[in-house]
Formats: C-alpha cells, sequence, structure tokens
C-alpha cells in the first residue's frame, strides 16, 4: 500500500490520539477570591413537618454581621433556612437573606447546599440580587461557601470565582 492510501485509515486514530492528549493538559482552573465571614443569628425553628421527600423545618433568620474585604455589613431580620432532613441522613439548606452594607446597599441572598457528610459542614451554591450600582457586579458573581452551625446561628465563609 502506498501511504497515500494508507491515510485515510490512520487518520481515525490521529484523532482519537490528538484527543485524549488535549483532555490530558487540564485547562487552568479559575481563581477564587474571598468575600466575606458573617455571622448568622437564628430563632426558634418552624416545624413543618414530613412531606415525601424528609422532614422540613423554618430557621429564620434574625439577624448577623458580615466583614469582607470588599463590603461589610449587617444580616437583617428578613428571611430562613428552609432546611430538608432527609431519611437518609442528609440536610439540605436552603436559605435566603437580607445583607444591608455599611453603605446602606439592599443585597438579597440565596444559598442552596447539602451537609458534607456528617462533619456538620455545609457547601452552598450562592446568588445574589440587588439594583445598587456599586455591587452590580454580585448579580452575576458565581459565588460559594461554607456554612455550619455554631451557638445561636451559622457561620458562613463566601468566595466567588474570577471573571470577566
Ligand atoms: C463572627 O464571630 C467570631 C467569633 O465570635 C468572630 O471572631 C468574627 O469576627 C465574627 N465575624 C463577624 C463577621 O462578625
Ligand atoms: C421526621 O421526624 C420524625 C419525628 O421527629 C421522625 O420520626 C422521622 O424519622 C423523621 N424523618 C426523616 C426523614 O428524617
Amino acid at each position: 500500500m502506498r501511504w497515500p492510501h494508507i491515510l485515510p485509515l490512520l487518520l481515525p486514530f490521529v484523532h482519537v490520539a490528538a484527543a485524549a492528549s488535549a483532555a490530558a493538559a487540564a485547562p487552568l482552573p479559575p481563581g477564587v477570591t474571598f468575600l466575606y465571614n458573617a455571622n448568622i443569628t437564628v430563632g426558634l425553628s418552624v416545624d413543618v413537618g414530613a412531606i415525601p421527600a424528609g422532614n422540613v423545618s423554618v430557621i429564620p433568620v434574625i439577624g448577623g454581621s458580615l466583614i469582607g474585604p470588599k463590603f461589610s455589613g449587617k444580616i437583617l431580620a428578613i428571611g430562613a433556612d428552609w432546611g430538608l432532613s432527609t431519611a437518609q441522613g442528609y440536610y439540605y439548606s436552603d436559605m435566603r437573606a437580607q445583607i444591608r452594607t455599611m453603605d446602606n446597599a439592599n443585597i438579597y441572598v440565596q444559598m442552596t447546599g447539602l451537609m458534607q457528610g456528617n462533619n456538620g459542614l455545609i457547601y452552598v451554591r450562592t446568588t445574589f440580587q440587588t439594583g445598587h450600582k456599586d455591587y452590580w457586579w454580585l448579580n452575576y458573581a458565581f459565588s460559594f461557601g461554607t456554612m455550619r452551625a455554631s451557638g445561636t446561628g451559622y457561620v458562613v465563609d463566601m468566595w466567588y470565582l474570577n471573571g470577566g
């Protein structure tokens, strides 16, 4: 067989080899920036009871504080964690709260996540909404954090991926 004739036969293998080497070189991960540490104070929980997915209890947010390199402020007495405990022992957190920054911007924050194993740490995905121009970037920040119960509430640490 002359070279030009076997070339089409080899081509699929060349493609496979190229794909394999491309997969081996992992792209650079995006950087992470620290956003804030927050202490969230909670009130007495309200038991919703057993739903098909598990037990729901609502833990009201009654206040708190927040300190970060980009902004600091307080947590208002608005919102709650709508927690779901499943029969398998998982805890799903769904918290909505209101941040008021020191310069009076109102920021709605929603955190959803799942408790990791039995160490009490909840990993959360976080979204923010605000119309304040100085914090507009939070509307599209890809944010995540950790949350754990502590004393009278939760301790939260938050980060976001460096973007455009
Ligand atoms: C949260 O509480 C801890 C322990 O009291 C304290 O060290 C930390 O500064 C507090 N953080 C905020 C944001 O208030
Ligand atoms: C829900 O709560 C009830 C009453 O405390 C308990 O008996 C049951 O095991 C719980 N179910 C789940 C899925 O956690």
